[in-house]
């Protein structure tokens, strides 16, 4: 089944098409990757899914029903939850109390105190963060603070997780341990996950499909091993990077 299902979406700014027609489908219970150059569109994608921008054109179906249009609350609700590029945990506040918000807003809040506490407790020790529950957010490495934006998402009771650059700037041993961690959660929180990644490697390992954008257009889909030799791919997406490498 289509958990999610994206016709014609386009979203202009100004005289800039940051998605230009786009179409895609995300199967519910897997892994699918995002990938493209620096202002292809991604995070512009997750925004419009969100709900945090409205599109141009084009309309959004989650579970077979429109939810375009919508407020960013409704479509957490509806079960939608993403990460921010640039992470942005409440500082002042704990990890557990982070995660504690996270909860406060999604599908779950009929839980009773009890059970939404143990949720809590089985989110921060999936994602790696049950030593660190009492720390300030603000003292946080930047791999924890990457996990612990993942756990404030999971903490609304997604069925689809929309991941943003989550292993940015990370280690390979801290990317290795993300990879894990998103594996442990998909499987027992039943996740379908939409990753945007520039690590590609991690990508390519985790994604069952990958959809490549470029400057606002899909210009590839398919499985890690059919993208990777894609040559409409290796021009666009890497043909970008050896140019930038070779400028003097
Ligand atoms: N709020 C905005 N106002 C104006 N232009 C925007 C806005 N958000 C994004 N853009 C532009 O839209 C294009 C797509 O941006 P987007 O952030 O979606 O790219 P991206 O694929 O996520 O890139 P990156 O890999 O750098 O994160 C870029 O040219 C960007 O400058
Ligand atoms: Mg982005």
């Amino acid at each position: 089944m289509m958990l999610l299902q994206v016709q014609g979406l386009t979203k202009t700014f100004g005289g800039l098409r940051a998605l230009d027609d786009v179409s895609l489908s995300v199967e519910e219970g897997t892994i699918h990757g995002l990938m493209g150059a620096n202002g292809a569109g991604k995070t512009t994608l997750f925004s419009l899914i969100a709900g945090n921008q409205a599109p141009t054109a084009g309309s959004i179906l989650f579970q077979g029903r429109r939810i375009d249009g919508l407020s960013p609350d409704h479509i957490c609700r509806a079960g939608i939850a993403r990460t921010f590029q640039i992470v942005r945990p409440f500082a002042g506040l704990s990890v557990r109390q982070n995660v504690e918000t996270g909860a406060l807003f999604g599908r779950v809040p009929r839980l009773g105190a009890r059970a939404q506490a143990a949720l809590v407790d089985e989110i921060l020790h999936d994602c790696g963060l049950g030593a660190l529950a009492d720390r300030q957010a603000a003292s946080l490495t930047l791999s924890a603070r990457k996990r612990l934006e993942v756990a404030r998402a999971l903490a609304t009771g997604p069925r689809l997780l929309m991941l943003d650059e989550v292993m940015a700037g990370l280690t390979p041993a801290e990317v290795a341990e993300m990879i894990g961690a998103l594996h442990r959660l998909k499987d027992r929180h039943g996740l379908t996950i939409l990753i945007i990644e520039h690590v590609m490697q991690a990508l390519n390992r985790m994604s069952d499909r990958i959809t490549v954008f470029h400057r606002g257009r899909l210009i590839a889909e398919g499985r890690p091993d059919a993208i990777a030799t894609d040559p409409a791919v290796a021009e666009a997406y890497f043909g970008v990077d050896d140019a930038a490498e070779g400028a003097p």
